[in-house]
């Protein structure tokens, strides 16, 4: 556990939360950064501490299936029975909300993104609180999304934000985000609960896809944005079975899984998984692109993944970590 000052026990977190305040807390997938979903003026204070544009609304936590009866005016059959079959779990269902959600919370919008994390630290949590916990992941906005509580405290320490620390998150990759605000689910973002997964229980759904023409206020979906999750670092892409090589000159550093194949002449690899197990990978995924943030890097090659089940969460995740292909990057070595 963390010596850190600023880790807090779930009494102190509670009492904290009651009284209108953030504290940071573990969920299976990333930290999130939460307060009372029903106090704006307590929401008002998560948008100020990770210098997030107020147009990307926020997910709202809950300890049971019963209390999202108190937040949307309608649950669909098909989404009740993914509530059913996967909470708690990684799926955040957006549904019509109901006037007592506050506005800040939906950015504006009608809907409302709902889940039960599958963590028991946030579930101690959100029952000893006794209300629903808004919480968008604990790390600056467009930063990468901290799988540790030692990752909550270097992103956020400086502004003194407590965190319960519940240890490295199992999953490491957000929730899947599903919409339920028009005639067919859509996903919104990929994430923890593989796609394949929802089409077995549910049938079909539709997937938003990014503008790349529209700003990230003005995308179909929000949270849509092309940077997000993003090291300092330089990141560049390398199709998966394509030899991964340094850029010429520069400090090169590598992150790769399985057995992916990789040249000599690298500063610093991470390898994510020794086989092909993709939840290893993403288990590891932001840890190992922090610490390759951490390492003077000049630029950093990243093999893609496979593009199904988790791997679909991954390649999102990297996309928006990075600015393209190595061979678009022709320029790379003079940059
Ligand atoms: O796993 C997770 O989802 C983590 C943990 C803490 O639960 N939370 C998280 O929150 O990743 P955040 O704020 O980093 O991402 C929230 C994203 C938004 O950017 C948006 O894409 C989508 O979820 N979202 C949330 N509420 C929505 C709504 N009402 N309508 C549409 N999309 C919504
Ligand atoms: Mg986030």
């Amino acid at each position: 556990m963390n010596e850190s000052p600023l880790c807090i026990d779930v009494p102190r977190a509670a009492e904290l939360l009651r009284r209108g305040e953030v504290v940071a807390f573990p969920t299976e997938t990333v930290y999130g950064l939460g307060a009372n979903a029903l106090n704006a003026r307590a929401v008002a204070r998560i948008f100020e501490v990770k210098e997030r544009p107020t147009f990307d609304p926020l997910i709202v936590h809950i300890a049971e299936l019963p209390a999202i009866f108190d937040l949307v005016e309608c649950v669909p059959a098909a989404a009740l029975h993914l509530a059913e079959q996967i909470w708690p779990g990684p799926l955040t269902l957006v549904l019509p909300k109901k006037r007592l959600v506050p506005d800040l919370v939906t950015a504006g919008l009608p809907g409302v993104g709902i889940r039960i994390p599958a963590h028991p630290v946030a579930l101690d949590l959100l029952r000893q609180t006794g209300c629903p916990l808004a919480a968008p992941s604990a790390n600056k906005f467009g930063a990468i999304s901290p799988t540790t509580a030692q990752h909550v405290i270097d992103g956020l320490g400086a502004q003194f934000i407590p965190v319960v620390d519940g240890g490295p998150c199992a999953l490491g990759v957000e929730s899947t985000v599903l919409s339920f605000m028009g005639p067919v689910p859509v996903i919104l973002r990929p994430g923890g609960l593989p796609i394949e997964d929802i089409c077995r229980l549910i049938g079909p759904v539709d997937q938003a896809v990014p503008d790349p023409n529209a700003d990230d206020a003005a995308q179909p979906a929000p949270g849509m944005l092309s940077r997000h999750y993003a090291p300092r670092t330089r990141l560049l892409l390398v199709p998966i079975s394509r030899q991964a090589t340094p850029v010429a000159g520069r400090r090169t550093g590598l992150l790769t899984w399985g057995k992916q194949p990789f040249s000599t002449g690298f500063a610093q690899i991470e390898r994510l998984s020794t086989d092909e197990d993709l939840r290893t990978c993403a288990a590891r995924l932001f840890a190992a692109m922090r610490t390759l943030d951490s390492a003077d890097l000049d630029v950093i090659i990243a093999h893609q993944f496979p593009a199904y089940g988790l791997g679909i969460a991954l390649n999102d995740r990297l996309a928006r970590a990075s600015s393209g292909f190595v061979e678009s990057q022709v320029d790379v070595a003079s940059n």
